[in-house]
């Protein structure tokens, strides 16, 4: 087509704005959590920026547009799976295509509600014994830090609800194995230069030696439901026994050894971290808000008058919920998600080049002021009456679409559980000077922990 002949609407729509004549990934490396905000804040919903590698990449802030991104079938997770796929291989987070389709299928029984109503006593009961062992040290007054101790609960919760195994003796280890893995692949994501894991850097061999404690597990975990299931049917109606019964509709063929490794790895990894990081935020937040944390054991108090909470008690206990909600929103456990576009697309009438990286960040969304009052204010009341206001994309912790979170009704429960059961036990007091700091490595960790006093209380 010659140039005279082009009409106004073929031309090629302008870039959004950004400012990355310079290159930004210093600025990203060095605070992403400053960086993302500030570029939604000072040039709007789509923004481009130069990130990693060669491409220009785009971040993308505004709730119709996450929700359409998050829905398109023209966005895969393409390159930002490879870093995590170093730790987790092909499981469900990092898989695409027809092949995560059937491999969801598969688990999500695992995850339905039914299925899930028998996990609650189990949760409760992890978190009075977890209680129970923190007496003594209470009690000599010492500090703890709540953000490994929720780490040893969900990781044991996870181990038992899904694959019915006891993994408590081998938690401080495996979260120890988990932390090291997690830093890598935040290191890896962010140094595009870094030499390959076959090269023994002692920073890849920190990492091999993390993956082979966590390997170790997974495979012990595997190999002692085929022993038993050696000796008979063994179906315990959990998510390891889905996999293992699971066939292949055409050729009938069980899911190899690496795939399974590869699913159950996931599941403990991704199971136990998000809802690890949200409760220590949760901790913290009240800790900083007497008058909420007042609400909070009144409603407690009332409802369950110092008895253990069950499942049927979860709705009657929504100040609670609104509590775990308001941290979700502003200590995102995953505080980004990322595309890559597979095509040329336009977002707000901007150009989006195909193969171009995509971020929306739920740390940016969630603080957006023009969805939000008082953004970066603790407020659980915001998700009572006229929430649902709001666009559906505004509040996205658990992402969207069809890689929504598999296990979000699972983590909502617990939180909310562990929350009402461990509230009622203790209060929880900042250690004085002691430094709060969100990072934001593949989740929204506190850097130093949360070093908490704890004081009984007194059953209501
Ligand atoms: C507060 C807790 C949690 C948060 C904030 C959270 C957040 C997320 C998010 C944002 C995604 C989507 C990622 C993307 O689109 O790129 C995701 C996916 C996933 N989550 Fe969670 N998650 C939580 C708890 C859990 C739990 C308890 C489990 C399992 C027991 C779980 C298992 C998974 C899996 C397997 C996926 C991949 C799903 C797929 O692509 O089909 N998560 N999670």
């Amino acid at each position: 087509m010659s140039i005279a002949t082009r009409q106004p609407s073929q031309r090629r729509a302008p870039g959004p704005p950004g400012n990355f004549i310079f290159g930004n990934l210093p600025d990203l490396r060095r605070d992403p959590l400053h960086f993302y905000p500030e570029m939604c804040a000072r040039y709007g919903d789509v923004v481009r920026f130069r990130g990693l590698g060669s491409f220009v990449w785009f971040l993308i802030s505004h709730p119709d547009d996450i929700e359409r991104v998050l829905k398109s079938k023209q966005y895969p997770k393409g390159m930002f799976i490879q870093n995590i796929k170093m730790l987790v291989g092909n499981g469900l987070v990092t898989s695409e295509g027809d092949f995560w389709r059937k491999q969801r299928r598969l688990a999500q029984p695992a995850f339905h509600r039914q299925r899930l109503e028998s996990l609650a006593t189990m949760m409760t009961g992890a978190a009075e014994t977890l209680a129970e062992q923190w007496q003594p040290r209470v009690a000599h007054g010492q500090p703890l830090d709540v953000a490994n101790e929720m780490m040893r609960l969900t990781l044991q919760i996870v181990g038992r609800a899904l694959f019915s195994v006891d993994i408590s003796g081998a938690a401080d280890k495996v979260g120890a194995a988990v932390t090291v893995a997690l830093d890598h692949i935040n290191y890896r994501s962010l140094q595009p230069l870094a030499l390959p894991e076959r090269i023994p850097t002692p920073h890849n061999r920190r990492f091999l030696r993390a993956r082979q404690t966590i390997d170790t597990l997974v495979d012990g975990i595997i190999a002692e439901r085929r022993r038993s299931a050696a000796h008979g049917p063994d179906d315990r109606g959990d998510l390891l026994s889905m996999l293992l019964a699971a066939r292949d509709e055409e050729t009938g063929v069980g899911m190899s050894s690496e795939q399974l490794r590869d699913e159950v790895k996931t599941i403990i990894l991704a199971g136990h971290e998000t809802t690890a990081v949200t409760l220590p935020w949760a901790w913290y937040l009240l800790a900083h808000h007497p008058e909420i944390e007042q609400h909070l054991h009144d409603e407690l108090a009332g409802v369950l008058g110092g008895r253990t909470p069950g499942l049927d008690d979860l709705p009657r206990l929504p100040y609670t919920r609104m509590v775990v909600d308001e941290v979700l929103r502003l200590y995102p456990p995953a505080w980004a998600v990322a595309r890559q576009t597979m095509v040329d697309d336009h977002i707000q009438g901007y150009h989006i080049p195909a193969k171009s990286p995509v971020v929306m960040s739920q740390y940016v969304t969630h603080r957006h002021p023009e969805f939000w009052d008082k953004p970066n204010a603790f407020v659980p009341e915001r998700f009572g009456n006229g929430a649902e206001q709001r666009p559906r994309f505004a509040y996205f912790p658990f992402g969207g679409g069809p890689r929504i979170c598999i296990g979000n009704s699972f983590a909502l429960m617990e939180a909310q559980l562990l929350l009402a059961t461990l509230a009622q036990r203790y209060d929880f007091r900042l250690v004085p000077q002691h430094p709060v700091v969100p990072e934001p490595t593949v989740t929204l960790r506190p850097k130093y922990g949360i070093r908490m006093m704890l004081r009984p209380r007194q059953a209501a």
